[in-house]
């Protein structure tokens, strides 16, 4: 049931608070992240873990690829990550002590199946899905699994399934950070619990975001831009504008600028950048003045770090301070409420998008 949405989308994207708030419930403990959640014998394998390997596709890929970043920083050790599609069909190396993570809404998703089927005649050290349905082909052929609790989603256009699923990896971070001498546990379950609060303040820039929206309407391309986790987040942003909108979007990391797509840049080309307060923030400002210099539109999502000359070429949008960690999480819902005003501004058929079904359960 819709209620008073317009579409699941909408309302599924409004669901997010409590759906974090859900991910949380009983999974946490005086600041620390309980491992029996992950299943039986949770511990004894992620003792022996000594590297990552992450399969799945579309937006639950892009979740895995926030995920890298992560793993990779706070674990310090290797993570790789692939679509599925891609993993189940080439020669793959597995190196000993290896965690196999498949991500997956639906937990039926036909490559993602195989790729764990093929992975299993491997060495893996074990399986471990994170999954929104209980009881999943997914679920039920790994070792562990532990649910992103998001409730049903009906929108094909992932949304509150990505947020669930980043709180999940960052759940999964910390139990394997933990055993690599990470001491900062406390302080980011203590942010976790904070990020139910921000995300209900970025929903309230609803109506700021819709007329932005407004801007996008007669393009035909837009470019999204972020850096180290942002990236990802630009990627989904993107995917989200193409699957409703029908508007071709593409994601680039904003440092790639030079190498190729600054070509594009003129007014017809919006510029969606993503720059939240991070290390990266003073090389993204540089790209994006060199997008204004070309004459292109700026689409900025930001927080009062962010120093851009204001300018007609300039559409700010400005979140709250948040946590660097956290700001995948934050920062993808202001890009979904833009590619769903966009898409309503069209006239799209928002829920059901033309040749996309919400499970892809054939090859
Ligand atoms: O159910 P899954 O998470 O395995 O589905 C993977 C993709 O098909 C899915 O995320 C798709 O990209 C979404 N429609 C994106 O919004």
């Amino acid at each position: 049931d819709k209620g008073l949405y317009r579409h699941y989308m909408l309302k599924e994207i409004y669901e997010q608070p409590d759906v974090i708030a859900r991910v949380l419930e009983g999974r946490i403990h005086q600041g620390h992240v309980l491992e029996q959640v992950f299943g039986s014998g949770a511990s004894e394998l992620f003792d022996q873990v000594k590297m990552v390997q992450i399969v799945a596709c579309g937006t639950s890929y892009n979740a895995g690829v926030v995920a890298r970043y992560w793993i990779e920083k706070l674990v310090g050790i290797p993570c790789m990550v692939e679509v599925a599609s891609e993993f189940r069909y080439r020669k793959t190396v597995c190196m000993p002590g290896t965690l196999f993570i498949t991500i997956s809404q639906s937990g039926e998703t036909a490559d993602t199946l195989s790729a764990l089927r093929e992975a299993k005649e491997q060495s893996y050290l074990g399986f471990l899905s994170i999954c929104n349905v209980a009881g999943s082909s997914l679920v039920r052929e790994s070792d562990l699994a532990i649910m992103t609790n998001a409730g049903p989603e009906i929108g094909v256009a992932s949304t509150k399934a990505f947020t669930s699923q980043l709180v999940v990896l960052m759940l999964t971070t910390l139990v394997l950070a933990r055993r690599y001498g990470f001491d900062d546990e406390q302080e980011i379950v203590a942010q976790l619990e904070q990020l139910i609060g921000l995300t209900e303040q970025v929903l309230a820039l609803d109506p700021q975001i819709q007329k932005m929206a407004e801007h996008f309407v007669d393009k035909h391309h837009a470019l999204f831009l972020g850096r180290g986790t942002i990236y990802p987040v630009a990627v989904e942003g993107a995917l989200k504008l193409k699957e409703i909108s029908y508007i071709h979007a593409e994601a680039y990391p904003a440092g790639e600028l030079k190498h190729g797509p600054l070509a594009l840049v003129d007014e017809d080309m919006p510029v969606v950048a993503i720059a939240p307060n991070n290390s990266l923030l003073e090389k993204l400002q540089a790209n994006l003045e060199e997008v204004r210099a070309r004459g292109g539109k700026l689409f900025l999502f930001a927080d009062s770090k962010a120093q851009v000359k204001p300018g007609n070429d300039l559409e700010l949008i400005t979140l709250p301070d948040v946590p660097t960690v956290m700001a995948p999480i934050i920062y993808s819902i202001p890009l979904q409420l833009l590619a769903y005003y966009v898409a309503c501004l069209k006239g799209t058929d928002v829920d059901q998008p033309r040749n996309l079904a919400k499970s892809v359960t054939v090859e």
